[in-house]
């Protein structure tokens, strides 16, 4: 097996992966509990922020994305306003639905809790489970080689909400296995012949216990069903995910593997099993190592049941556990991606963005009195700094003086600044538009007008300050300064 602590997650990024299953909007309505309705023995709940995530299928998607993986989707939604705002969603997080087709006779599953004070008070289940109509394989078939084009490998994320019927599976896999792709199944129900030749399936204890026959108790009954499955599908693997004591690999060949539970702080387990085939596929499709997918699998999940609510991994969070025994920090120089994740989770606990973009070059006092002021104006400070290439095409072929690695590791090291990300200046209005900061900020020496991405922000109920810059440093002027003293 390959050593984890050598494996570069960066390698991970800009894979391709098909994601075919139930795709789900989870919705939260958070407010706060003041009396007991009159007309009910129930609550009131006086709203005050309405949050929106991928669920199913889609926290798969979550996943990929935080591992900057590049995502085509196959799956079904109503004419609805929630699959509305599930493709909204997606769209926002860059994803191809080159597969998603809308059946206006169905409803998107959606999911909304209602959170009173600091405890769910009921949710509202709005699904359909019927198998999808036979115009859905067709139109798959119809988008088959398009779906397929340049794929890595394929996810199939079964819910059990109808939408990975036999036909459906039949097509994926045999196209798959064609191209020589992993196909990884996260599988439902009792009958999992209908996943027959999949690469692996990943079923928990519950499922996989169903699909037997027989209680999964012993260690033993764990390895024995592995094995029926293994050979009754006609899989490479098994690998049954076991909760707290971790996971069993049982691959055709070999002996099996057992991989031990990451001791930690538990918060909330649900989404592991999505955070589980994401990273396996992902790792399985680029190193092409089992074992090592499966404990690389099984580190991430053992990160996002530390995490309050559904969350997914991000690659900063898997990378610092991978290179340190310690329990990271959460980490600040984080990718585009990964804040496009973690800013309506940010949002939903209340928390008020700011927003600042520049170069940064030479970080100097007057940088650092910026920072600090436009922290003060909400809970979070992100940075967008200037890519190398983005700062030659603005300021000329000798700059930056610094390179931009580094000029984020000093922006990171600043109490102020909570992330840090590295982008290209013309990317500016779509992150804006994505991300939707509660304030923008700019040095006052900018005419308010010219702020790049005013409109976007405003359009958006953000606002825009300028912060007064009393005392101005020009870099050009300083670097002029130091070729004059230093000859
Ligand atoms: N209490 C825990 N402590 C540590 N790790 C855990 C715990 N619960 C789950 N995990 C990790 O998450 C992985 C998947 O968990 P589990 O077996 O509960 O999957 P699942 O039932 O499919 O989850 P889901 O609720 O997402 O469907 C486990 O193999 C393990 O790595
Ligand atoms: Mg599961």
């Amino acid at each position: 097996m390959m050593e984890l602590s050598r494996l570069d997650l960066n390698d991970l990024a800009g894979q391709r992966i098909l994601v075919a299953g139930d795709f789900m909007l989870d919705e939260y309505i958070w407010g706060q509990v003041e009396r007991i309705s009159p007309e009910a023995p129930v609550v009131v709940v006086n709203v005050h922020q309405e949050t929106r995530v991928l669920g199913g299928a889609g926290n798969v998607v979550n996943n990929l994305v935080g591992l900057g993986a590049r995502v085509t989707v196959v799956g079904l939604v109503g004419q609805d306003n929630a699959g509305a705002l599930l493709t909204g969603e997606l769209q926002r997080l860059g994803v191809d639905m080159a597969g998603l087709v809308v059946d206006p006779g169905r409803q998107t599953t959606r999911k909304t809790r209602v959170i009173g004070g600091n405890q769910q008070v009921v949710r509202i289940d709005r699904e359909s489970r019927q198998p999808a109509p036979a115009t859905f394989a067709t139109a798959l078939q119809e988008r088959l080689e398009t779906c397929l084009a340049g794929q890595d490998a394929l996810i199939l994320s079964d819910y059990g909400k109808g939408v990975l019927t036999g036909d459906v599976l039949h097509t994926l896999i045999t196209a798959g296995r064609q191209r020589g792709l992993p196909i990884v199944v996260d599988p439902k129900g009792r009958d999992f012949r209908r996943y027959r030749q999949a690469t692996v399936i990943t079923p928990n204890r519950k499922e996989a216990a169903e699909a037997v026959g027989y209680p999964l108790a012993k260690r033993e009954e764990v390895l024995r069903a592995g094995r029926e499955l293994c050979l009754a599908l006609d899989t490479e693997a098994v690998l049954i995910t076991l909760g707290s004591e971790g996971m069993a690999l049982i691959p055709r060949h070999g002996p099996p593997q057992e991989i031990p539970a990451q001791a930690r702080e538990v918060f909330d387990v649900s989404g592991a099993g999505d955070t589980v085939v994401a990273v396996l596929t992902l790792a399985l499709a680029r190193w092409h190592d089992l074992l090592a997918a499966a404990r690389l699998a099984n580190l991430a999940a053992g990160i996002v049941v530390g995490k309050v609510g559904t969350a997914p991994i991000l690659r900063s969070e898997l990378a610092a556990a991978l290179h340190t025994q310690a329990a990271p920090g959460p980490a600040k120089i984080i990718s585009l991606a990964e804040l496009l994740l973690l800013a309506p989770r940010l949002q939903a606990q209340g928390k008020r963005l700011v927003f600042t973009n520049g170069c940064f070059d030479l970080l100097h006092w007057g940088h650092i009195k910026f920072l600090e002021e436009s922290k003060r104006l909400g809970d979070i400070l992100i940075v967008a700094l200037d890519a190398d290439d983005s700062v030659r095409q603005v300021k000329g072929p000798c700059r930056p003086v610094i390179r931009q690695s580094q000029r984020a590791a000093m922006l990171a090291a600043l109490e102020a600044v909570d992330y840090v990300t590295i982008f290209a200046s013309e990317q500016l209005p779509d992150i804006l538009q994505a991300l939707k900061p509660d304030v923008l900020t700019k040095g006052s020496n900018y005419p308010a007008a010219e702020v790049k991405g005013r409109d976007v922000v405003e359009s958006r109920g953000g606002r825009v300050v300028l912060i007064p810059i009393t005392d101005p440093v020009s870099i050009t002027g300083l670097i002029q300064q130091i070729c004059q003293n230093g000859d």
